[in-house]
């Protein structure tokens, strides 16, 4: 099934019929709010506001961990992630779509693992006989591999939407995870552009590492709702944020919901298999 993520100023997907709202428990503790079973021209879906629906958690304090053990125990194998960020390549604008396709991790001080000895506290009803279970009773050291962390079937289905919709986009985009919640100074947006990051944001790490961890799917859609720090000449405020995500509210929609609609049914990547070898 689906798991949808929505970030800052997506705190729900309309167009889809809610069927349930779940609360789920966890062995790391609360998810960042009641997840939304809906279902959309048939097809099941899950969606979780990251930051919660009324945005309480700030980027570093989101327990990512739970939020992505809740879509497991829920039974969710892919996920859709949406975010906010801002644009250091001077190739984007305020308003594209990149999905991106890699990442660099700035972020410092989030759990960053599943594989850490927590099955002290592992739930029974959590158990699905793969090989998350196995490392995590037998208490493994895993290191999963990341060289091409997005699912390439995932990132195909939303070109094709976003080449059908017309939609202002890029196919690639290197994605600069820093800590926050402050935004980056102008040096630290040269040295990032330097590096080679193409957009900056807060959640994608470690929520893409930890979906990986359970051998998922995952693919993001960014909105560029701001140049960065230092490119933009004008001081950056959430509020232009915001309003960038209801700018795009429409067009998130008609992706999200074609989406749902078109996802491949055979995924010929190698996602789920990540855990195979991972483990010391
Ligand atoms: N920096 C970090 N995160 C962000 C930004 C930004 O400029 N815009 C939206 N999320």
């Amino acid at each position: 099934m689906l798991g949808i993520i929505g970030g800052s100023g997506l705190y729900q997907v309309e167009g889809i019929k809610v069927l349930e709202e779940l609360e789920v428990k966890t062995p790391y503790g609360e998810p960042s709010d009641k997840y939304i079973y809906a279902e959309y021209k048939g097809k099941k879906v899950i969606f979780l506001p990251r930051h919660g629906k009324k945005h309480k958690f700030p980027p570093h304090l989101i327990n990512y961990r739970a939020n992505l053990w809740g879509f497991r125990k829920l039974g969710v194998n892919k996920i859709l992630s949406i975010s906010a960020v801002g644009g250091i390549n001077p190739l984007l604008q305020p308003g594209d779509f990149v999905i991106s396709d890699q990442f660099i991790d700035f972020t410092k001080v989030r759990p960053v693992t599943f594989y850490e000895g927590i099955y002290t506290i592992y739930d029974e009803a959590d158990f699905k006989g793969d090989l998350v279970d196995e490392y995590m009773k037998n208490d493994r050291v895993v290191h999963i591999d990341v060289t091409e962390p997005f699912c390439p079937v995932m990132r195909k289905t939303l070109f094709n939407i976003m080449e059908e919709k017309k939609f202002r986009y890029h196919k690639q985009g290197t994605y600069a995870a820093t800590e926050g919640p402050r935004l980056e100074t102008a040096a630290e947006i040269k040295a990032l552009q330097r590096l080679g990051a193409d957009i900056v944001g807060m959640t994608l790490v470690p929520e893409i590492v930890l979906a990986r961890e359970l051998a998922m799917h995952f693919a993001s859609i960014n909105v560029v709702t701001n140049l960065a720090a230092g490119i933009s000449k004008e001081r950056l405020t959430s509020d232009e944020v915001i309003q960038m995500m209801h700018q795009k509210n429409e067009d998130i929609k008609q992706i999200v919901l074609s989406f749902v609609e078109k996802i491949p049914k055979e995924f010929n990547c190698l996602c789920s298999k990540v855990l195979e070898g991972a483990a010391i």
